[in-house]
């Protein structure tokens, strides 16, 4: 199991390199991949930093390298890095740029492979599939980047996508790290507070961003992680938004505009509720149910003031919220 991993990782290894030595020193990378990240406005320094590559539009280039290198074909294709096609080796990123993926200690277990121009045909991504270094739901994007800067900062800012941790790391923002859009695990919890206690989502004002954000957050009260929440302007990404407004006042907006993951929630739900009675107390329920999962020992001030606070928003009895809250605890006795 171990050694397998360590093979694997010794493939993907060579990959990378490959990557990055066709993306800067071969007349088709800097054309076509180095061009694509510097038109983006990827700096060549960040670009190196990231490690970031090519895989040459060409049916096997890669395959055959890492073949006549002697990697099994049984490896490559374990990693994701190599797929079959009409019988033969095909690489399976080719025409992409190539977003290699590290663990906390730096290696390298993973691709993200984008392709040039969107379209409805290919999926914009490609990403490595689960095998026993890549495991998904483990890893958050940047770790090992952005490590020493979360606790330094005693705060982890989470973004979707790679080119969100990349973009604000040139901002001079580094404490980042990305979960690739979806809702976070438990594991993936656990590997931030490894670092700090505070966490501040930045994602996507979109609809489906504020739902994945929404979503696991419950888990994330359970572990005892103060969760902040900022909402990206619409149609932005922290990645256009860096780019557009600069770090300064980046930071400024994320300062101004994060706010506590349960009055966020409160107030969306407000909102859908209107002035109907019946959904007002469904939300209450809700509420109070989140409020119960607050880590009581760990965090029995934070717990109350919640219940305070969450009470004069709604214009509800303290004494209520507080019972409704006792009552879902018991339930999950
Ligand atoms: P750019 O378009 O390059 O700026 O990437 P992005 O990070 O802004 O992409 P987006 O916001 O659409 O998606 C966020 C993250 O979800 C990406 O960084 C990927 O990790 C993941 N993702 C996006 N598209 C795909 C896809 O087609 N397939 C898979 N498997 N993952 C994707
Ligand atoms: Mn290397
Ligand atoms: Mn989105
Ligand atoms: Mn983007
Ligand atoms: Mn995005």
């Amino acid at each position: 199991q171990r050694q397998l991993a360590e093979s694997l990782h010794i493939v993907n290894e060579f990959a990378q390199e490959y990557f990055s030595h066709t993306l800067f020193e071969t007349e088709e990378g800097q054309a076509v991949g180095l061009s694509y990240f510097q038109e983006r406005g990827f700096s060549e320094d960040i670009i190196r930093k990231f490690q970031l590559g090519y895989n040459p539009d060409k049916r096997d280039a890669f395959a055959r390298a890492a073949l006549k290198k002697g990697y099994s074909i049984e490896y490559l294709q374990k990693t994701g890095l190599v797929v079959t096609r009409n019988g033969e080796p095909a690489d399976n990123y080719r025409g992409r740029v190539i977003f290699p993926v590290h663990n906390q200690t730096g290696k390298v277990i993973g691709f993200g492979a984008r392709i040039l121009k969107s379209n409805d045909r290919a999926p914009k991504y490609i990403n490595t599939p689960e095998n026993q270094l890549y495991v998904k739901s483990k890893l958050l994007y940047g770790t090992y980047f952005a490590r020493q800067a979360i606790s330094q900062a005693d705060e982890c800012l989470l973004v979707e996508g790679y080119t969100d941790v990349i973009s604000l790391h040139q901002a001079g923002i580094e404490n980042v790290v990305a979960s690739g859009g979806t809702s976070l695990t438990p594991d993936q919890l656990r590997l931030i507070k490894k670092y700090t206690g505070n966490l501040t989502i930045l994602y996507d004002g979109d609809a489906a961003g504020v739902k994945a954000a929404l979503r696991g957050l419950d888990l994330a009260l359970e572990e005892g992680l103060n969760v902040q929440l900022a909402l990206i302007p619409d149609k932005e990404d922290p990645d256009s938004y860096v780019r557009r407004i600069g770090a300064g006042a980046f930071r400024d907006f994320i300062r101004t505009h994060k706010k506590d993951f349960i009055f966020f929630k409160l107030e969306v739900s407000l909102e859908e509720a209107g002035n109907d009675p019946k959904r007002k107390s469904e939300l209450v329920n809700q509420l109070a149910e989140t409020i119960s999962r607050i880590n009581k020992t760990e965090h029995f001030t934070l717990q109350q003031d919640y219940i305070r606070q969450c009470s004069e928003i709604l214009k509800i009895d303290e004494q209520g919220l507080v019972s409704l809250v006792n009552k879902h605890l018991r339930e999950r006795l």
